[in-house]
C-alpha cells in the first residue's frame, strides 16, 4: 500500500515521540512491502514562533493532501500562564480537528499485564480492563461562542450540541460496540444540562436499531469515580468533547501511564493519529519520554487502512518491549536508562526481527546492542 502521512511533531516531547512512530512505520513499510512518505509540517507553538500562526496554511494544505496525518504534541508553558495571549499553540489542534472535520476521537485504554504493577489503583482492579472511549471532538463547549465582557469581569463558553453531530457518532459507538463486549455508556450530565438531555434522547432513539448492545447511562461525576472503583463495567464509552477529554486522562492511571494511551480522531474524509498525552515540556529533550502512545497511534494508523497484521506486530513489539523492561522511566524503576528512542529502536527492530529480540534484549541492558 501507498500512504502519504503528514508528520506533525509539534512541541515539547512531540518531535522525539512522533520520531519514534515513524521509524516504526519505516521498520513495518520495509517488512510488509509498502511505501510511506512522510511529510512534515509545523503547528502549535513552535510554528508561532517561525510564522505567527498556530496552524500556518501550508501545513492545512499538506494534511488536506495527504492521507493520514501523524500528530506529536501541542502546547508550551509560555502561553498557559498568560490568558491575555492573543494566539495559542492549542488553537492549532482545535482549528485542525474541525478543518478536517474529525468528530470522532477514539481512546482506548487498556491495562497492560506487564505493567499491572505501575498502577497506583489495586491490580484486582484492573487486570484485564479493556475499553474505548469514544469522545466527540469537534462541538461542544470547544467551540461554541466564547465571550467576554468589556470590562473583563465576566466570561462564558458556550456548549452546543446539534441532533447531526450526536447521530453521526453514536452510530460508530454502537458499531464499536457491536465488534466488542456489546455494552455501550453514555456519558453526560443530562441531570444538569440542556445538552446532556439532547444527547441522551438521541442515542436512546439510535440504540432501538442495536437491540443486540445494552445500552446505559452514567452521569459524568459518578462515571469518573466508577473508572477507577470498577473499570472493567466498560466496554464502548460515549460522550461529549470536554467530558471526553477529562475522563480519557483519568482513565490514563488504569494503564499505569499517561505515555501509553493512543488516540485516532476520523471524519467522513480524513484522519489523524495522537497520542492523548501532552507536550510535557519539563521532560523536552531528555530522551525520556515515553514513546509507546505515539507508537500504538500509528497501529491505530495501519489499522484505519485495513492493516491488521502489520499493527498486530506492533502490538506484539510493544508488549515484548514491556515484557523486557525496555521502557522509558515513567514505567520502568529497574532500568532508568532507557531512552525514547532506545524504545523505538527495539520495537523497530522486533518488527524486522520477531525471533531475534530477546538476544538483544540481553544486549541492551548491558549496553552491546547493535540496535541502539
Ligand atoms: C487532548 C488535549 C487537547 C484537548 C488540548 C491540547 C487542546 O488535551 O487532545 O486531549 O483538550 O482536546
Ligand atoms: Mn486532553
Amino acid at each position: 500500500m501507498k500512504l502519504t502521512i503528514a508528520v506533525l511533531p509539534g512541541d515539547g516531547i512531540g518531535p522525539e515521540v512522533t520520531k519514534q512512530a515513524k521509524k516504526v512505520l519505516e521498520a513495518i513499510a520495509h517488512q510488509f512491502d509498502h511505501t510511506f512518505i512522510f511529510k512534515e509540517a509545523l503547528v502549535g507553538a513552535i510554528a508561532i514562533d517561525k510564522t505567527g500562526e498556530p496552524l500556518p496554511e501550508k501545513t492545512l494544505d499538506l494534511c488536506l493532501d495527504s492521507d493520514a496525518i501523524l500528530f506529536g504534541a501541542i502546547g508550551d508553558p509560555k502561553y498557559d500562564n498568560d490568558p491575555s495571549a492573543k494566539v495559542r499553540p492549542e488553537q492549532g489542534l482545535l482549528q485542525l480537528r474541525k478543518s478536517l472535520g474529525l468528530f470522532t476521537n477514539i481512546r482506548p485504554v487498556k491495562a497492560f499485564d506487564q505493567l499491572i504493577d505501575k498502577s497506583p489503583l489495586k491490580k484486582e482492579i484492573i487486570k484485564g480492563v479493556d475499553f474505548t472511549i469514544y469522545r466527540e471532538l469537534t462541538g461542544g463547549i470547544y467551540f461554541g461562542e466564547k465571550k467576554l465582557s468589556k470590562d473583563g469581569k465576566t466570561a462564558s463558553d458556550l456548549c452546543t450540541y446539534t441532533e447531526e453531530e450526536i447521530e453521526r457518532i453514536a452510530h460508530l459507538a454502537f458499531k464499536a460496540a457491536q465488534n466488542s463486549k456489546k455494552k455501550l455508556t453514555l456519558v453526560d450530565k443530562a441531570n444538569v444540562l440542556e445538552s446532556s438531555r439532547l444527547w441522551r434522547k438521541v442515542v436512546t432513539n439510535i440504540g432501538k436499531k442495536y437491540s443486540d448492545v445494552a445500552l446505559d447511562f452514567l452521569f459524568v461525576d459518578n462515571a469518573a469515580m466508577q473508572i477507577i472503583l470498577n473499570p472493567k463495567q466498560f466496554d464502548v464509552i460515549l460522550t461529549e468533547n470536554m467530558f471526553g477529554d477529562i475522563i480519557s486522562d483519568e482513565a490514563s492511571v488504569i494503564g499505569g501511564s499517561i505515555g501509553l494511551l493512543a488516540s485516532a480522531s476520523t471524519g467522513k474524509k480524513y484522519a489523524m493519529f495522537e497520542p492523548i498525552h501532552g507536550s510535557y515540556p519539563q521532560g523536552k529533550g531528555k530522551g525520556i519520554a515515553n514513546p509507546i502512545a505515539s507508537i500504538l497511534s500509528a497501529a491505530m494508523l495501519l489499522e484505519h487502512f485495513g492493516l491488521f497484521e502489520e499493527a498486530e506486530l506492533i502490538h506484539k513489539g510493544v508488549e515484548k518491549s514491556l515484557a523486557l523492561k525496555i521502557s522509558t522511566p515513567d514505567i520502568n524503576t529497574e532500568h532508568t536508562n532507557i531512552t525514547t528512542s532506545k524504545v523505538g529502536d527495539f520495537i523497530a527492530d522486533y518488527i524486522q526481527y520477531p525471533e531475534d529480540s530477546n538476544l538483544n534484549f540481553h544486549n541492551i541492558h548491558i549496553g552491546q546492542s547493535t540496535i541502539i
